[in-house]
């Protein structure tokens, strides 16, 4: 597996969303373990989770409690495993997404994922998304106060613009780690953000890299070029979306989302994929 380098740790040059195995149509939870024993076994050293990756107000915290329990049960080596988790979003029934952004729920959110992973400090908390009813700086400085504690190890944001991301890193001195942005071929006005972060030198993570749980099955059939390119190199159009992602930059990591361990295999083994820089053309003006 290739790696890449979010702050000081390296990890594989693709991860793992745990999100569609905690969420609305989430699979039992034998096939979600084996699904993540799976990314284990590929050498995928990357998991996205979030303390909002559950269904009820009585579920918070599935998605992690899930990836602590695979972990656990794993067998092999972990150690080099990054769980890289987020806080500021709130799922408080029937489906909707809410946010705080406040220091008070950064800080009560973090203590409760450091519970559940069974961790003495995360290894990468994301401040999920901004909170328009709270100034930016103040949810970022909840993050740089975490990160000065020892709570957390290193610092990221997500669903964050280029001011935000200029900001982010003033206030954590010069520590950001990690910007998740949603990108993919249906979605690049994340573009900007991604030249920041191959200027400043920050990971990159494309969140839904392969459209989203609903979407990723048709990549193909909307993204005609994807496609064409897959037959040319004898792969999906999925593992094709990942190759482009990673040739954009070095500091690209995408996260595809799993629930099954077949797709998650699949994901991997596009790290090793080249495409020519004639087809990455044609990929980015599809
Ligand atoms: N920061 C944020 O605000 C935010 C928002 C959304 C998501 N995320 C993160 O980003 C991750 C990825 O996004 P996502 O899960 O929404 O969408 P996604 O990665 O675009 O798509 C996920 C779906 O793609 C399928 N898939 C995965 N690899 C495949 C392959 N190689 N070939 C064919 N199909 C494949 C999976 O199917 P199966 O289920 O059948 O395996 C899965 O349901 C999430 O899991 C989460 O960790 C972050």
């Amino acid at each position: 597996m290739h790696v890449r380098q979010i702050g000081d740790t390296k990890v594989s040059a693709i991860g793992l969303g745990g999100m569609p195995m905690s969420i609305e149509g989430r699979p039992e939870e034998s096939r979600s373990i084996s699904t993540i024993h799976a990314a284990l076994h590929a050498g995928i050293t990357l998991i996205d989770t979030a303390d909002a990756y559950h269904l009820g107000a009585d579920d918070v915290g599935h998605n992690e409690s899930l990836i602590a329990q695979a972990l656990a049960s794993y067998g092999g080596d972990t150690s080099q495993v990054l769980v890289a988790t987020k806080g500021g979003h709130l799922r408080p029934g029937g489906g909707s997404w809410t946010l705080d952004g406040s220091p008070e729920h950064l800080r009560q959110a973090c203590e409760a994922s450091l519970r559940r992973l069974g961790v003495e400090a995360i290894g990468l908390y994301q401040f999920h998304r901004p909170d328009p009813r709270v100034p930016y700086a103040e949810s970022v400085g909840a993050i740089r106060d975490l990160l000065d504690e020892g709570k957390i190890r290193m610092a990221g944001i997500s669903n964050a613009n280029p001011s935000q991301i200029h900001l982010a890193q003033e206030i954590l001195g010069g520590r950001l780690a990690s910007v998740q942005n949603q990108f993919s071929p249906a979605f690049r006005s994340s573009e900007p953000e991604l030249e920041l972060c191959d200027e400043l030198g920050i990971a990159f993570l494309p969140w839904s890299p392969l459209g989203g749980i609903k979407s990723a099955a048709d990549l193909g059939s909307r993204f005609q070029p994807f496609a064409e390119v897959a037959k040319e190199v004898d792969a999906t159009p999925q593992q094709v979306t990942l190759a482009w992602m990673l040739a954009k930059s070095p500091i690209v990591i995408p996260i595809p989302g799993s629930s099954r361990p077949e797709t998650i295999r699949a994901s991997a083994a596009a790290a090793d994929l080249q495409l020519t820089t004639e087809q990455i053309s044609r990929l980015d003006q599809a």
